[in-house]
């Protein structure tokens, strides 16, 4: 308790006598004895937050601001609302390579020879080799091209792949081959695989499959690494010293992944996940819900069974998608995660403006949904729940979240009312349990939620958002923030992003009596190839990776401090003299060409703050977030408990500057720091660091 000693002099005098004006606050018997010996000048030892209240209380003394000390009132006794124990998830989609190149733990890139409907992309030839794609003899009717190598000699002549930006090579790796191949007559030769540096160099592990025959036939084999160091820099070959010509198809390549899962995860990414402790996965989108047309939406039906039928699909990110990562390997997702689906479904627009109107042409889409549903939730007696049981999972998922359509108010046709509307109805009768969440406004139906997203440009945008939620009407639908992120910083944001999130998410979770869902967006990018711009389609994500490791941004961190650290009941809070920063917008965008008038500055709180608490342990969680660049000593009042223990816990994530941030190089620069705190109580003081998080747990009765 007691920590350091403090030698007082005639300047001590002045500030102890005016803190005596905080008896209320300073409830520590000691201080009392330090009231009574002030009349000589002693050598007395005070509690740290003490000796912090009496350097603020003797400068305030010298420089007059005594009386603006900023102070956090908590009244426990005062429940506001409960916490919503499914507020924090995530939202997904196929973007910035966050499956294939990503979160899938496929290794080869366009392993079926679809992502560009003329070439070969991302396939090379090694030695004297020819390849082509050929329509004329396909696999079969989902994957209905080939790849066609021609090898005209005896020397070593076949492809090489270079995975998504490299392949990691680790030690002692077991990696899963796949193959689909024909051998045209005359070819009798063996197959040669190999995982080798790029230059060819370093051969890290070697199979053969003996013969290929002239029959479509699946191969499968397993690549050993042995005690190398791990590396990304290298390929896939596949070779043969046999002339002749072979057809191949669905090359696939695996490594371990996450719970062994056959076509399963990265596991490093999905640590990271798993650390967030989330409730609920926004699946699949986004924009890649929609598609940029109907015929390149999610269309879930072709995402299921084994990946040799799935035809694959254009993404509107930009780039093929095998759909490996399906609906089935969604939920299974969510099942490792221990979280749920909420799962929108596609609902008759598209990004480029394509649009069913309401009616019969809709109800196929409606149906489409209904069965989706059934897929994910139905026992094994009804027709798509057995789909599911063939595909591989006989165990029924949770489901109480539908999602109708994304960011509907693109659509200007006017639609979305009525579309809403048979959905809603459909999925209603169907299932009354179910939760429908709306996209955007509508008028015939109420929605048991809204989304809405947001993206704020700057760390202040969003502050200036943080209390948004204080006075909303709590009658009608509750609101599910499906995308929201601070974007500050590139690839993944920086610590003044991470400030921004936190002054939100403290807004978010005071308020999440309304506010039961959350989801942070984009949850992924593959940091590769940033300078071409190849690996990112939107900036300012909160997982970075490439071929070998992963990291979390300072929003990722911040994110999983506040998931893993929060009550069950919002207390009400109440403050004096928080501080405020001047926030200057940005300008306005010009409208039709006509510059138009930059806003003027507002006064910003540069703390947020909120609290919660456990209603069964009785701990207090107080979450404060500061802005500024300079430490924020605050006055903590607790009242409606009987004690609260001098010894708590802090997490605090904090940054010297706020353009810090982590990266692959530096994965955990800015991370949060749990440390043991002492001289706690029912009052106290905290200095809290230059642009900081900091979550206390109070131990209180
Ligand atoms: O998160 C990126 C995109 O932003 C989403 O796909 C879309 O819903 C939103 O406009």
């Amino acid at each position: 308790m007691i920590q350091d000693t403090v030698n007082f002099n005639r300047e001590d005098w002045l500030f102890l006598e005016i803190s005596v004006h905080f008896r209320g606050f300073l409830m520590e018997s000691s201080v009392y004895t330090i009231a009574s010996a002030l009349v000589i000048r002693v050598n007395i030892r005070v509690m740290k937050p003490l000796r912090i209240l009496l350097i603020a209380v003797a400068s305030s003394a010298l420089t007059g601001w005594a009386a603006d000390i900023p102070t956090i009132q908590i009244n426990a006794a005062q429940v506001v609302g409960k916490v919503s124990p499914t507020l924090y998830g995530l939202m997904t989609e196929e973007i910035n390579f966050s499956y294939e190149g990503g979160l899938y733990a496929e290794l080869i890139r366009n392993r079926s020879f679809k992502a560009n409907p003329t070439n070969a992309v991302f396939w090379n030839t090694i030695g004297p080799a020819s390849i082509s794609l050929d329509s004329t003899v396909p696999l079969n009717d989902a994957l209905n091209v080939s790849l066609r190598l021609e090898a005209t000699q005896s020397s070593p002549a076949g492809i090489a792949n270079g995975g998504y930006w490299g392949i990691a090579v680790r030690p002692k790796m077991k990696y899963h081959l796949s193959f689909y191949a024909k051998a045209a007559n005359g070819f009798s030769g063996a197959l040669t695989a190999t995982i080798q540096s790029a230059d060819g160099k370093t051969i890290f592990a070697t199979v053969k499959i003996p013969r290929i025959t002239g029959d479509w036939q699946k191969y499968e084999a397993t690549l050993k690494t042995k005690n190398v160091a791990p590396s990304k820099d290298n390929q896939f070959t596949l070779t043969t010293t046999s002339p002749g010509t072979i057809w191949l198809q669905e090359v696939s390549l695996f490594p371990p992944t996450y719970h062994n899962r056959p076509n399963g995860n990265r596991p490093d990414i999905m640590q990271l996940l798993a650390d967030m402790n989330p409730k609920f996965l926004r699946l699949p989108g986004g924009n890649y819900l929609e598609g940029d047309y109907i015929n390149t939406r999610f269309d879930w039906k072709k995402t299921i069974g084994d990946i040799s039928e799935r035809p694959g699909h254009e993404s509107p990110w930009n780039y093929w998608s095998t759909d490996g990562l399906g609906l089935l390997e969604y939920c299974e997702w969510c099942e490792d995660l221990h979280m749920e689906p909420l799962l929108a479904v596609y609902a008759g627009y598209s990004l480029r403006h394509d649009y069913i109107k309401p009616g019969p042409d809709l109800n196929p889409f409606v149906q489409d949904a209904l069965d989706e549903i059934e897929y994910i939730t139905g026992d094994t007696s009804t027709k798509w729940g057995a789909q599911r049981a063939k595909d591989g999972h006989p165990m029924a998922f949770p489901l109480h979240y539908i999602e109708v359509g994304n960011e509907d108010e693109f659509d200007r046709s006017g639609s979305y009312d009525g579309r809403f509307t048979q959905f809603f109805d459909g999925i209603k009768a169907k299932y009354p349990q179910l939760q429908v969440i709306a996209t955007a406004k509508v008028t015939s139906r109420t929605p048991d939620f809204m989304d809405e997203h947001l993206y704020p440009e700057s760390e202040g945008s969003m502050e200036a958002r943080a209390h948004e939620f204080d006075n909303r009407p709590r009658t009608g639908p509750k609101t599910f923030v499906g995308e929201w992120a601070t974007r500050v910083g590139s690839p993944t944001p920086n610590m003044a992003g991470a400030l921004g999130d936190a002054a939100w998410m403290c807004g978010m979770e005071r308020n999440s009596d309304l506010v039961l869902l959350e989801s942070y967006a984009p949850l992924f990018v593959n940091v590769s190839d940033l300078a071409r711009g190849g690996s990112m389609q939107w900036r300012s994500d909160l997982i970075g990776y490439d071929a070998l490791t992963s990291y979390g941004s300072p929003s990722y961190y911040a994110q999983q401090m506040f998931s893993t650290h929060h009550g069950d009941v919002i207390l009400a809070t109440d403050s004096q003299n928080i501080p405020t920063y001047t926030w200057r917008p940005p300008a306005r965008r010009s409208r039709n060409g006509v510059q138009q008038p930059r806003p003027s500055p507002r006064e910003l709180p540069s703390l947020y703050f909120n609290a919660t608490r456990d209603s069964v342990s009785g701990t207090i969680f107080v979450k404060v977030v500061n802005h500024n660049g300079s430490p924020q000593p605050v006055k903590i009042e607790i009242s409606g408990v009987a004690s609260v223990k001098a010894k708590g816990e802090a997490v605090v994530m904090k940054a010297g500057n706020p353009s810090d941030t982590n990266s692959i190089e530096e994965p955990k620069k800015i991370i949060p720091v749990t440390e043991k705190v002492k001289d706690l109580g029912a009052a106290f003081m905290r200095e809290f660091p230059p642009y900081s998080i900091t979550i206390l747990e109070l131990k209180a009765k």
